[in-house]
């Protein structure tokens, strides 16, 4: 059921079946993306509706600009910056991959990504594979092996097990959908800064459930199970009944009962590293209600702020 076995994942996505894929960012849910009835399994698995579309994975930007054609001039300059890494571009969709991946839309999240095992598998066979993040619709997604089997490992042949994740947050999506106008859909693995030092600015258009665009940014996404709520300081909860109420904080030593946190040293890839792990953890321990602090609202911190709010609002 886990294991790293690169052959055995190769023949299952080639059969049609789905996979569970380390990559650097979280773990996702593969299946051959040019295979329509493969593709509707990962939706099943996942209880994720139609509406809400897949990224396809390539094995470097030379498979990309085979099956999508030559990419814009801004976006190219990204790819070359960032790939194999945590950037999905929205870009135009050939006709080679079908509709249902896209959920009817005519763009495609594209992305090569980072990680030894993935990058092993995806350069040993000629098609891309769709996979959204491992999780349950809704819930935080999976930065470990053990997580995807948690979850969702009697609905899965195989997850292939390359490791705890390195990034820990999604990737950072940038959409060309208008070629000249490129916008940042969900903040992630790479940071808004690096980006606009290659491009220029970007705006935000972080969708939301009102813009069927992109689904999957709807708000109460990456939501645990606890009552969750972010504030900008902790220190007026510290007395808080430590059975009911968990701290999680950003920085700093912390070593009470019900206090965790992100970064002792208030690394911000450390803390992207530890975000869902710990999300994870707490909502298991029966807490009635976890607060969070926010981070630092720059590089990394934007996606670890973005993925707080969402699993605070209900
Ligand atoms: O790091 C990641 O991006 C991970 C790993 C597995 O690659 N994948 C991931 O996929 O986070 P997912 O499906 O959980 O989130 C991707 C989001 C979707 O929810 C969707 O809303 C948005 O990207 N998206 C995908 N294709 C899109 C498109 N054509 N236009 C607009 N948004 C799109
Ligand atoms: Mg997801």
């Amino acid at each position: 059921m886990i294991g790293t076995d690169i052959h055995r994942a190769k023949t299952l996505l080639e059969d049609g079946e789905l996979v569970a894929i380390p990559t650097e960012t979280v773990y996702g849910l593969a299946a051959n993306a040019t295979d329509a009835e493969a593709v509707v399994k990962i939706f099943k698995a996942k209880d994720r509706p139609l509406f809400d579309p897949l990224i396809c994975h390539f094995s470097g930007l030379e498979a990309v600009e085979k099956w999508i054609g030559a990419l814009p001039e801004k976006a190219k300059v990204l790819a070359n910056n960032f790939w194999p890494g945590s950037l999905t571009l929205i870009l135009p969709k050939p006709d080679t991959i079908p509709d249902i991946v896209s959920s009817g839309l005519d763009h495609v999240g594209v992305r090569v990504p980072n990680h030894p095992l993935i990058r092993e598998l995806i350069s040993q066979i000629d098609f891309p594979v769709a996979a959204p993040s491992a999780n349950p619709f809704g819930y935080v997604s999976p930065t470990t092996a053990q997580h995807v089997v948690d979850q969702l490992g009697e609905r899965i042949s195989y997850v292939l097990d390359g490791g705890p994740c390195e990034v820990g947050v999604e990737s950072t999506i940038i959409s060309f959908a208008n070629p000249d106008l490129p916008r940042l859909l969900r903040h992630g693995g790479i940071p808004r800064e690096k980006i606009e030092a290659l491009i220029g600015p970007v705006e935000e258009e972080l969708l939301s459930s009102s813009k069927p665009a992109a689904p999957g940014q709807l708000e109460k996404h990456y939501s645990p199970k606890t009552k969750f709520e972010i504030h900008a300081n902790l220190t007026e909860f510290e007395g808080t009944d430590s059975k009911k109420t968990a701290l999680l904080y950003f920085q700093g030593e912390h070593n009470g009962e019900n206090q965790f946190v992100l970064s002792e040293n208030g690394d911000l890839e450390e803390a992207a590293r530890s975000l869902f792990r710990i999300m994870r953890q707490l909502d298991e321990m029966n807490f009635a209600t976890i607060l969070a602090e926010s981070v630092p609202n720059e590089g990394l911190g934007r996606a670890i702020n973005d993925r707080l709010k969402r699993a605070a609002s209900r």
